[in-house]
């Protein structure tokens, strides 16, 4: 395959064309994968509807992209390396040849115990090399993954499988993480007590903790491989069938379950891999990512494999055993190109350099971070004691919805700057827009960020809620992608992303509603009402500062602070509880109600000085109360 630009001019070139002819232009990047047949046309779209589709007819099996097609090339060479989350465990090299088999064999588990395409399969698995295995194998037999992070509470599990009416659950007896071990059977037998559409859970041993057994929908993962061979044609699949399902976030209700179809996410995924890492064959490649998220997905599975690469999958976290961990793994596999985010540089950065020095990482070419904007200190640590100043930074901005990187430097091609994505990938339009949703042409600017022209990896739609799509992505500003970020426009036309303009908080890389996490303390018996911010955090990126009013004699304790921290835990998951929460008699309100969170943030982020007119609030007194009580 080779769509690697490779320099400076070929990316202007490139991205010149991209946008005059994006026909031509992908009809290109797309012939250099395997197709059972042509499409016929590139793309088509309205965004009133809004529908957009990508290579239009044509048939294809992303497996074969990612398996078939390197086994004559490339057979031998390793495809995954699986590094367990106890150093002192063994490591796994698995070839193409093998992934292939392995892969080919899940698929024929799934088959017999009653999968077929279109099914939706549910996968709540640590990071085991069997997770990667069980996402191929559904997308082999055409199947869709709905991967939910190993993380969540049995709550939020539950809402997922039932949101997209999974008919199997593919789970573990338990996760490693670091020194703790997640029982993930409990909390999926917990979750199924409310989950009809599921017929069967497939258990993967990985602890060997004792766990409940029900015989009526619980088989052995390792029982039914015995069952079947690896010999599993792969599903031919139109481009635009659904591949997989993946929940983010919303500012508002359920989580949105947003759909990604198989030709254009396959082929914007490996085109922007190959580009932004300018991944070389033989190069080991490590993106520290979980596959809960899409960024495993696009780049720990999908892009990697479907560029023949090796990729590197981290069972464990960066402080176990200690903070040196990552430095370690990459002097062992001789990592490449490393892929992280900026909460994890700045947990890093608190701990002795020694820690990262003792390694030898002269392997590395290239480093990455994804999932919030990477403040300057941050990045100069990575630039300096990583990437020891000779490794561009790539800062990629994307989201779950985009499917692959939208905005990034290319490692070593295009510039870097500290703290800016910096430019659009090609056949990416991003534009600026005023609150007037006009756009902003001069070249300085800071606004809305909008995407004004579609690219193939878009989300199509949420899952079951096409209404919903098309209002968060698609009604603010007609004619655009409304991603939900701010940023602005330095003169050279780099962006930099300015952080969230909606109601969601990114906390450690992880993006969360704040919607839902009102709703779970809304929950307990003694609270009336909350609203619940982000504020800046030295590490978290964000952390949550809940306001919470209370019924009438409630003993405003440490004890229901306790409570409140746990009711979030266990509906969405302990990444969502908050930092603080400060008991309130009221919240400052619109005369038409709605709670004014800017206030909220800005008294939570410690800077009162500037809260703008609070006089048309319908309860402006709130405000001085709620400042006291921080004090
Ligand atoms: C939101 C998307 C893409 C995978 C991880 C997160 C923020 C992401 C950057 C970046 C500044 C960033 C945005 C975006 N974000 N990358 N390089 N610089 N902000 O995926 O959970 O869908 O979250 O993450 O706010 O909208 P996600």
């Amino acid at each position: 395959m080779n769509f690697q630009i490779s320099s400076l001019k070929e990316y202007q070139e490139t991205y010149k064309k991209s946008i005059e002819n994006p026909s031509e232009f992908w009809d290109e990047v797309a012939s250099h994968f395997y197709w059972r047949e042509k499409w016929e046309k590139t793309f088509e779209y309205d965004w009133s509807i809004p529908e957009t589709k990508w290579f239009i007819g044509g048939k294809l099996n992303i497996t074969e992209n990612c398996l078939d097609r390197h086994l004559e090339t490339r057979g031998d060479q390793t495809a995954i390396i699986w590094e367990p989350n106890n150093p002192k465990d063994t490591v796994i090299h698995v070839t193409y040849k093998q992934l292939h088999s392995k892969v080919c064999q899940f698929a024929n588990v799934l088959k017999n115990n009653g999968v077929v395409k279109g099914d939706r399969v549910c996968i709540y698995m640590p990071m085991v090399l069997e997770l990667s295995i069980a996402v191929l194998a559904c997308a082999r037999i055409g199947a869709v993954h709905s991967v939910v992070f190993a993380g969540f509470s049995s709550t939020a599990l539950a809402a997922r499988i039932n949101d997209a009416e999974c008919k199997i659950l593919l789970t573990a007896d338990g996760g490693f993480r670091g020194d703790k071990i997640t029982p993930l059977k409990d909390i999926a037998d917990e979750a199924l007590k409310t989950c009809p559409s599921i017929q069967k859970s497939i258990v993967y041993q990985r602890t060997k903790q004792n766990v409940f057994w029900n015989n009526k929908i619980d088989v052995w993962w390792h029982d039914e491989l015995r069952k079947v061979d690896d010999n599993c044609p792969a599903e031919v699949m139109d481009s635009e069938d659904m591949l997989f399902i993946l929940y983010t976030s919303g500012s508002t209700g359920k989580p949105k379950g947003m759909v990604h179809t198989c030709g254009g996410y396959m082929v914007y995924a490996t085109y922007s891999f190959q580009n932004v890492f300018q991944y070389k064959q033989g190069d080991v490649y490590w993106c520290t990512a979980d596959i809960g998220w899409i960024t495993g997905h696009s780049y720990i599975v999908y892009g990697p494999l479907a560029s023949g690469a090796t990729t590197v999958m981290f069972e464990g976290v960066p402080s176990y055993p200690d903070f040196g961990r990552f430095w370690e793994v990459c002097e062992k596999h001789k990592v490449n190109q490393f892929y992280t985010a900026p909460t994890a540089i700045r947990a890093l950065a608190k701990h002795p350099t020694e820690l990262v020095n003792k390694y030898d990482l002269s392997s590395l070419k290239v480093l990455g971070t994804v999932g919030e904007p990477i403040n300057e200190e941050a990045w100069h640590w990575y630039d300096d004691n990583v990437g020891k100043n000779k490794c561009p930074i790539v800062d990629t901005w994307w989201q779950t919805e985009t499917g692959g990187m939208m905005i990034s430097s290319l490692a070593g091609v295009t510039n870097d700057k500290p703290t800016f994505a910096t430019l659009p990938l090609p056949g990416i339009q991003p534009v600026l827009l005023d609150n007037n949703g006009e756009e902003i042409t001069k070249q300085k600017a800071e606004g809305i960020l909008a995407i004004k022209h579609p690219w193939p990896s878009l989300a199509r739609t949420i899952y079951g809620n096409h209404e919903r799509y098309k209002n968060v992505y698609f009604s603010a500003y007609p004619n655009h992608y409304f991603p939900g970020d701010g940023a602005l426009r330095d003169e050279n036309g780099n962006y930099r992303i300015t952080g969230r303009v909606d109601d969601v908080v990114i906390v450690s890389g992880h993006n969360l509603g704040t919607a839902p996490i009102e709703n779970a303390i809304n929950e307990h018996e003694k609270v009336v009402e909350s609203a619940v911010v982000g504020f800046p955090h030295d590490i978290k990126g964000n952390a949550l500062c809940a306001y919470v009013i209370t019924y009438d004699n409630v003993d405003e304790s440490t004890d229901l602070i306790n409570e409140i921290k746990q009711i979030v835990s266990d509906f969405i998951g302990p990444i969502a509880k908050p930092d603080k929460i400060i008991f309130v008699s009221g919240l400052p309100k619109t005369r038409s109600g709605k709670i004014m969170r800017r206030i909220l943030r800005k008294i939570a982020s410690n800077d009162v000085t500037n809260l703008g007119d609070i006089s048309t609030l319908l309860n402006p007194n709130v405000v001085e109360e709620i400042i006291n009580s921080f004090k």
